[in-house]
Parts: structure tokens; sequence; C-alpha cells
């Protein structure tokens, strides 16, 4: 394991991204690999969500948005589900003092109407105990669907030109961006997505059209700092051209 303190100066030496998105994924294999019930590996999953969120803050990243259960996963078995929902609550209440004590700004994403109000509640009120931090946002994305927030979207839009407050012209990128339940945040700099599996599972596609894809094979419960700064040292790696050539972003002028 790299030493912490000789890695993590060298990282925070060279840009960062404003803004990560991670799909924290692999809490059920690690778990099944130790003959424990799945429930087990999303409880030391939580683990982990508290000791990135903190490695992010102390980099002094801006925005971090972590995809904690997606709209697909209501489909997954009741008992699982309901085992979630309980951890999510006793997460809220657990980190309610670190998230406030360092101005930590919470934020939540997705279809909160299907929540437990055991969940909704807690995570409400903590979104606006915590409103005026500004250190860092970390979104939590439950009941999250980034298909069905485009539709949503959509639909709003359509509304609005129905109520003639706007004219279908003016639908541009900003206007749908504006109606995204992430609005106000920057755009994902960096997805990462534990456990080895290659995909993005609805999760901001929109928001990511230009993340530096991060594909980590570490399963959830044992991604720990030394992998997050992994991952970052990953992306610093990278040439991001926004479509331009090397040779454009090397001289701006040719
Ligand atoms: C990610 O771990 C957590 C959620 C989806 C809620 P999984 O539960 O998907 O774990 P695997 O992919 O089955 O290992
Ligand atoms: C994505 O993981 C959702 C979360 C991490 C919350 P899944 O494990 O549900 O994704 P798929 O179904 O394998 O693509
Ligand atoms: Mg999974």
């Amino acid at each position: 394991m790299k030493s912490l303190n000789s890695f993590e100066p060298f990282i925070k030496q060279r840009p960062l991204p404003r803004h990560i998105g991670i799909i924290m994924d692999g809490n059920g294999r690690w778990a099944e690999l130790r003959g424990l019930p799945r429930l087990e590996g999303h409880r030391e999953g939580a683990n982990r969500v508290r000791e990135v969120t903190r490695c992010a803050r102390r980099l002094g990243l801006e925005a971090v948005t972590l995809y904690a259960f997606s709209m697909q996963n209501w489909m997954r078995p009741w008992d699982e589900i309901e085992g979630l929902m309980a951890l999510l609550s006793e997460y809220l209440l657990k980190e309610r003092h670190e998230i406030l004590d360092n101005q930590i700004k919470l934020n939540v994403i997705g279809e909160l109407d299907r929540l437990p109000d055991e969940v909704r509640e807690p995570l409400l009120e903590l979104c606006e105990a915590s409103a005026s931090n500004k250190e860092m946002v970390l979104t939590l994305a439950v009941s999250y669907g980034s298909r069905e927030e485009l539709v949503f979207a959509a639909r709003r839009l359509a509304q609005r030109v129905a109520r003639g407050e706007m004219r279908p012209e003016e639908i541009d990128a900003k206007a749908l961006e504006g109606e995204l339940f992430t609005f106000g945040l920057p755009e994902v700099d960096m997805l990462v997505r534990t456990s080895g599996e290659l995909r993005i599972s609805n999760f901001l596609l929109w928001q990511s059209a230009y993340a530096e894809l991060v594909f980590s094979s570490t399963l959830w419960p044992d991604f720990r700092e030394p992998q997050f700064l992994d991952c970052l040292a990953e992306y610093q790696r990278r040439e991001r051209r926004f479509g331009y050539t090397s040779a454009q972003l090397r001289s701006p002028s040719t």
C-alpha cells in the first residue's frame, strides 16, 4: 500500500477534478465472497463513504456525487431494499456532525417521493441544516436515474412552452441543464466506478458527457483512501481534449 503522506501532496500539486461522481459498486459481491449476507457488504460500504468523503474534503474538492441507490435498484428483493433504507437513515444520523463540522453542504438528487419517511425526512432536514455550508457539496443520488431525470426535465420544458413562458427555439443546453436535479453543480470531471464493472448504469448521463471515466477493480467495501488517490492520479495522467487536438491544447493560438 502506498504511503498516504508521500502520495497525497503530489496529487494536490496538479489540477484536481472539480466534481467527482462515484458509482459505489460491489457491496454484494464483497459480502458473498465472505459468506456473509449482502447487507453486511452495504454496511461496510457505508464506512467507505465516510472515508472517501473525508479525503475529498481534505483535498479541497468542490463537489462529490455518490450513487447510493438507483431507480432500478427498487427491483431488488424487498428485504435488501429495507436493509439499505435502514442503513441510509443510520448514515444520516451518524454523519450529521461530521457533515456540519466540516462545512459540507449535503444535497440529494432522485425521486424522493418513493423513499420511506424515515429516510426522506432526516435527509431533507440535514440538507436544510447544511445548506449554507461552503466547503464542499456532497450529493447523494438516491432513487436516482439519469434517464428519468432527463424525461422529467423535458416535460418541465414542454410545460413552460405550453404555458407560453418560452419558445421552442429557446430550448438549448443551458435551459435543459436548468431543469436537471444537479442544477448549480459543475459538470462531472471524473466518474469512478468500482468493482470492475464497465458501465454507467443510468448515472449522470448528461452531466458526465466529458467526464474522464476511471474504473477500479476494487469492490466498494475495500475502496479506501489509497484506491481513491490512485483514481485521482489516473485522472491527472489524462489529457482532456474536449474536441481540440493535443497541439491546440499545448499552444492555444494554433
Ligand atoms: C452497490 O453494490 C450498492 C447498491 C447498488 C445499492 P451492489 O449491491 O450492486 O453489489 P454487487 O454489484 O451485487 O456486488
Ligand atoms: C449501480 O449499481 C447503482 C449503485 C451503485 C447505487 P448496480 O449494481 O445496481 O448496477 P448494475 O445493475 O449492475 O448495472
Ligand atoms: Mg452492483
